[in-house]
Parts: C-alpha cells; structure tokens; sequence
C-alpha cells in the first residue's frame, strides 16, 4: 500500500474507479457521481467518527421501523426534498396539471363510485362539492377519465392510519361523463403532521423542523392515450402552505375553497348543513402512460 493512497482524495479516487469495469454504462455512472458526492459531503463538514456511527444508527433504525405499511425511506427522501427533486426533474409536459408527491397513504384498488357520491363512509368534516372537468391542453373534454382520490378527514388521519376505519372510507375513483365533467363530495382536508415517531421524525425535532404539512386532497388521474398525474389539491385557506415539510406545494395546485350556507340554493342532493365547494379544471398531456402508480408501501 502506497502512502498516497491514505490521503482523503486517493481513499475517494480509488473507490470512484472500482466501478469502471461495470458494464451497464448508467449503473456506472450512478454509482461513480453517488461515491464521488458521498465522499464530498463526508471531506467537506469533516465527518466525525462518532457522526458516521449516528448515521449508520439512523439508517438501521429507519430499516428496522419500515415494513409493508410503513416506509420510513420514502419518508426521508419526502422530508429531504428529494422526492420534490426528482419530480421537478423529470420536467412536466408544457399546459398539463402539474404533478406533486404521491405520499406514503395511497393505497390502490379504491372503488369505483359514481358521479356525485360521497367518498365519506361516516361523517368526517364539512362535506365539500369538488366538480369540474378533465381537458386535454387544446381543451378538449377527455371522456372516461379516472380521478383516483384519497385524503384525510377532520381528525387529520388517513383511513389506512385508522384500523377501525372502512377500507373504503375517504377513497374512490370516480370517471368523467362524455362532456369530460366529473363530481364528487369529498370533505374539507385539513392540516396534518407527516408521522414524526421514527427517525424522521427525531431528525424534524432535533433539527427545529416542523412535520405539518398544508391541508390537500389527492388525485391521480388517469386516461386512455395520455400521461398520467398523481398530484394535490391544497386549500388556499391552509396554514403551513409557506412551510410544507416535504416541500410538495406548486402554486398552480392551490385553489379556494367557496364555503357555502346550508340553505344555499345550489346545494347538491343529500348535503347536510354547511358545505363548501370547489370547481377544478384538470389538464392531461397527451402520451403514453409512464406505467402505473404503485403502492410504494404506507406510512402508517
Ligand atoms: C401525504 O400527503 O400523504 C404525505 C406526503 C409525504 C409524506 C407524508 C405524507
Ligand atoms: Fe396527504
């Protein structure tokens, strides 16, 4: 072993070139730029011994707590703003809906509910009117378009961070008539912390970050000969829309939501009491389906 080879830049020169004979050229190039960085960041803040050993404690504890309902590294990569990266790299059609995180509590397989029903099994907060239409960026109705919708109710949970609540509850996918219109009665979202009782979370508290996150619906919306969206709703009305703790807001994603009296003379069928009501416009680009959204594993 040669003297140099102890130096901080021979350590990262030789193992940046272990990888040269690998023969997937983009393999290569991921694993040679990750070691390279990797070994930057370590030069750079001078990484202690004792700071390498709380990394790897990180890491093992986020293994340790994820499993088939909760992934604590989606959670990181979301908390981290990577998730946001590389969705803003993958750069969106130009006039389509803008896409956003698809967080840790889509589950697939909601069902199919028709025009204008509830997605609320049991009473869950204000009852909101959501109604629109999906267009292509000409502005043509896309007929037969599915919206696949999932959110939080009053209590700020997810039906799947609910074990007594119905699979069903706050989740459905509803399909555009031939005019490209849509409706359905969601409820009002709220404000709600990303779960903050694993690593993630010790990494928020001891960093003087807050876990919450802006009140939103989720949507993916998918059609036949276009590009699939998973993205959000946020309510202009939400706190936390200027902190997002995983940095998912686009400002072409928030819009207001009307609230409405009970004896307001629009009032859809089978509303109780005070309502709200929110009109959106959806845009898909025309283009093959990037394959389907898959369940990355649930957070609750
Ligand atoms: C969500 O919106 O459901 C979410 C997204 C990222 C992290 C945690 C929750
Ligand atoms: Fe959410």
């Amino acid at each position: 072993m040669s003297g140099e080879r102890t130096t901080p830049a021979a350590i990262t020169a030789e193992a940046v070139a272990s990888f040269e004979d690998c023969a997937d050229p983009r393999l290569r190039e991921l694993m040679q730029a990750f070691v390279s960085h990797l070994h930057a960041f370590a030069t750079e803040v001078a990484l202690g011994e004792d700071e390498w050993r709380a990394l790897i404690g990180f890491l093992t504890a986020t293994g340790h707590i994820t499993d088939e309902r909760r992934q604590e590294f989606i959670l990181w990569s979301d908390a981290l703003g990577l998730s946001m990266l590389v969705d803003a790299l993958a750069r969106p059609p130009d006039g389509a809906t803008e896409s956003t995180v698809l967080g840790p509590f889509y589950v697939p397989g909601a069902p199919l509910r028709a025009y204008g029903e509830s997605m609320a099994e049991e009473p869950a907060g204000t009852p909101t009117w959501v109604h629109g239409r999906v267009l292509s960026p000409s502005g043509e109705p896309i007929a037969g378009a599915e919206l696949d919708v999932w959110q939080n109710g009053a209590d700020r949970l997810y039906a799947v961070q609910r074990p007594e609540a119905s699979e069903d509850h706050l989740r459905g996918r509803y399909r555009t008539r031939d005019d490209g219109s849509f409706a359905f009665v969601a409820v009002r979202p709220v404000a709600y912390p990303i779960p903050a009782d694993g690593p993630v979370g010790r990494m928020l508290a001891a960093t003087s970050r807050h876990p919450w996150r802006p009140a939103h619906l989720h949507l993916i919306v998918r059609a036949d000969g276009f590009r699939t969206v998973a993205t959000h709703i946020f309510d202009s009305a939400s706190e936390y829309l200027d902190s997002d703790a995983v940095f998912a807001v686009k400002q072409s994603l928030v819009r207001s939501f009307v609230e409405r009296r009970t004896d307001d003379p629009e009032r859809p069928q089978g509303l109780e009491g005070p309502w709200a009501s929110l009109e959106l416009e959806l845009v898909l680009a025309p283009g093959a389906d990037a394959g389907d959204v898959l369940d990355p594993g649930r957070t609750a």
